[in-house]
Order: C-alpha cells, then sequence, then structure tokens
C-alpha cells in the first residue's frame, strides 16, 4: 500500500455530480439524542466544501450492530437531524441505503443538496462486502469519497467494495488522521515515546510488539503495566493482571532491548481494596503493594519521572489510559501525564497524537483535547494503524 497514491477530489469537477461520502456517523446516542457529536463535528468541513463546489453529496454510514435487518433502535434518523442542525444545510434522509426510495432521494437532490442514507448494515451484504449490494449503492453515485478511517479497519461493501465500482477518492478527515498518525510513525521528530494503557497484555501485544521496533520509549501503564511487573517477579497482589502472558511481557521486554526501545513501567501505584469511586486509597512503591490491595493509577512519582521524560521527547503516540480513569480519584495520573504532555505540545515542543475509544474520553475528562497535536476519532482502526496493519478501506483508495 503506497499511501502517496491517495487522492482526493480537489482539482476534480463535482459540479452537479452525485458524490457518496462514506462517513462514520457512528456517534453515541441516548434517548434518541445525540451525546458527543464530535465525529459529526470533523465531518462538517469536508462535507460544506463539496456542496459548495455543487456537488450531490450523498452520506452513507453504518450505526451500531444491526444484527437481523431494520431496527428502530439502530435508525440513522435522530443523527441525520442532529448534522442537518450542525451544517446549517437541509439534509434530506431516505429510510433505505438502496432501492427506490433510496434513489428518488437522490433523484431529488439539486446541485449542493445534501443527504443521509438510512444505516448500512440493515442489509447483510454491507458487512459481507457483497459486490451485488456495493453495486446497488453504487447506482446511486457518480463518485466515491472514503471519509471513514475509524471504519477503515473494516473490508465491508461502504468501505471496501464500492471503490471496485466508482472512481474514489479520499476524504478530507481520512486524509487529516492518516496525515496525523504518519507523521507520529513513519518519520517522526525523534526522540520519540508511546504511552499504551488500558486494562489488558493479551489485547494489544500486536500494538507493543510493532512499537516496540519504532519509538525510543514505550511508557507502560494501566492493568497491562501489573503484568509486566508480575512477570518481573513483583507482587501485584489482588490487581488486574493476565498470569498467562508473562512469557510475552518478557518477549516483548527482549525485543525492546534488540531495538534499543526503554520500556517504561510505573515505579509507584495508587492502591485500594475495593473497586469503586472514592474509595479508601494510598500511594506505594510498586515494590509495596498489599496482598490484599490492587493497582488503580499509577502514582505522583511514575507521573513525574514520565512528565520529564516528556520534557526530552520530540513525538508522542497516546493510546489507552494509566488507571481506573472513569472512577475517582484513579484518573489522576492518565490526567497529570495528559496536562504534561498537553503543555509541552502548546510550548511548540512536542507533536502529541492520541487515538483509541478510552483515550479520547481520558483526554476529555482532563480537558486537554483541543491541545494535543491531533486527536483521532477511531478506535478499533486507530489501533490496527498502530499495530502496522494495512487497512482495507485505506488500501482501496490507493489502487
Ligand atoms: C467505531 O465506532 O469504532 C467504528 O464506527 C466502527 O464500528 P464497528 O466496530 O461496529 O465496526
Ligand atoms: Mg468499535
Amino acid at each position: 500500500m503506497n499511501l502517496d497514491k491517495l487522492k482526493t477530489t480537489d482539482g476534480i469537477d463535482v459540479k452537479g455530480k452525485r458524490v457518496i461520502v462514506r462517513a462514520d456517523l457512528n456517534v453515541p446516542v441516548r434517548d434518541g439524542k445525540v451525546t458527543d457529536a464530535t465525529r459529526l463535528e470533523r465531518l462538517l468541513p469536508g462535507l460544506n466544501a463539496l456542496a459548495d463546489r455543487g456537488a450531490k453529496v450523498i452520506v452513507i454510514s453504518h450505526f451500531g450492530r444491526p444484527k437481523n435487518g431494520p431496527e428502530a433502535e439502530f435508525s440513522l434518523r435522530p443523527i441525520a437531524e442532529t448534522l442537518q442542525r450542525l451544517l446549517g444545510r437541509t439534509v434530506a434522509f431516505s429510510g433505505d441505503c438502496i432501492g427506490a426510495q433510496a434513489a428518488d432521494t437522490v433523484a431529488k437532490l439539486s446541485d449542493g443538496g445534501v443527504a443521509v442514507l438510512e444505516n448500512l448494515r440493515f442489509h447483510k451484504g454491507e458487512e459481507k462486502n457483497d459486490p451485488a449490494f456495493a453495486g446497488e449503492l453504487a447506482k446511486l453515485g457518480d463518485i466515491f469519497v472514503g471519509d471513514a478511517f475509524s471504519c477503515a479497519h473494516r473490508a465491508h461493501a461502504s468501505t471496501e467494495g464500492l471503490t471496485h465500482f466508482l472512481p474514489s477518492y479520499a476524504g478530507p478527515l481520512l486524509m487529516e488522521e492518516i496525515n496525523a498518525l504518519r507523521t507520529a510513525l513513519e518519520n517522526p521528530k525523534r526522540p520519540t515515546a508511546a504511552v499504551v494503557g488500558g486494562a489488558k497484555v493479551s489485547t494489544k501485544i500486536p500494538v507493543l510488539t510493532n512499537l516496540v521496533a519504532k519509538v525510543d520509549h514505550l511508557i507502560i501503564g494501566g492493568g497491562m503495566a501489573n503484568t509486566f511487573l508480575q512477570a518481573m517477579g513483583i507482587a501485584v497482589g489482588k490487581s488486574l493482571a493476565e498470569p498467562d502472558f508473562h512469557s510475552t511481557a518478557r518477549d516483548i521486554m527482549t525485543e525492546a532491548k534488540q531495538k534499543g526501545c526503554e520500556i517504561v513501567l510505573p515505579v509507584d501505584a495508587v492502591v485500594a481494596t475495593e473497586f469503586k469511586e472514592g474509595a479508601v486509597h494510598k500511594v506505594v512503591t510498586v515494590s509495596n503493594v498489599p496482598a490484599d490491595a490492587m493497582i488503580l493509577d499509577v502514582g505522583p512519582q511514575s507521573v513525574a519521572r514520565t512528565s520529564a521524560l516528556l520534557e526530552h521527547t520530540r513525538t508522542l503516540l497516546w493510546n489507552g489510559p494509566l488507571g481506573a480513569f472513569e472512577i475517582a480519584p484513579f484518573g489522576d495520573g492518565t490526567f497529570a501525564l495528559a496536562r504534561a504532555a498537553a503543555a509541552l505540545t502548546k510550548a511548540g515542543k512536542l507533536v502529541s497524537v492520541a487515538g483509541g475509544g478510552d483515550t479520547v474520553a481520558a483526554l476529555n475528562s482532563a480537558g486537554v483535547t483541543d491541545d494535543f497535536t491531533y486527536v483521532s476519532t477511531a478506535g478499533g482502526a486507530f489501533l490496527e494503524w498502530l499495530e502496522g496493519r494495512e487497512l482495507p478501506g485505506v488500501a482501496a483508495l490507493t489502487r
């Protein structure tokens, strides 16, 4: 896959053309209301630009994981209404993404008009990447724009299949996401560091293995760090850990040594005997975790040491929280390090790129999202990129 082959619609005359945009409208919704519109907001400049250039903009997306055809709870209608409000333009809606209803909605669009089609996953052909279904979608457009980086790890009809039917381009948001990741991983200013947190080593083995070969310092936090500490013979009491992955952890440490990557583990921890908001807690060094306690956050010394390390770092990649950030006060370590990274970024000393579901929530809680160089809205796709894998929805756009 040659990423330099990605082309956008810049310089293409889209006036009067039907442009199908694969977006990611998969946003959190509660009681019919969008609770976090970040993904929609990021799409606005690209959609507005196409409409301003006179294209007929046809937005397609999945929402949730419906299993048996159309289900009201997975309808894109409320999300289309939110998009209409955010765009400040009328957004037409079709109750089906293919067939007569979709064709009719598209036929009624004037130049510069925008439509959203119902959830792609109401049809089995979407996730199966069925060419017949992709062909039905393709009938609705003249041009395809892939602008859902966060769905590009799926080889579905709307992310990969359509590119076999229509002239295909990369959308501006997808380009933005990829450029941020390339800045951090391909040709970064050194020294580089990665923060990898989260509960389990088992889910991030490929990420860790790929990163030790790429970055100068790998800062490990969260439940994963416990498995590493245990693998080094340190008792972690009742902490979340995966004894079955001790040898994996040791292999990663050996690999890191060979590749010249320093693995940075916590030196102190915030421990409690209960996993609950406001639980009685204390700070101990990692070699003094009581047998009946669990590690719920990194300690202040660990934060101070990693913050100092970041002072000498030029490029930082961040995925995953360092502790149980959803329950106070066990987010403090994550928040403090995030603030340090944000301050260095603001001062122009650090390029910081973050992504992955929990990561964005943690940075939002720390109030620093806007101060990072780039915060990706992608979850699974961001992780697969960190694993060094080729994403089918990106690869298809380079062909
Ligand atoms: C996401 O939210 O990560 C993307 O929209 C992909 O959704 P999926 O995991 O259901 O394919
Ligand atoms: Mg997901």
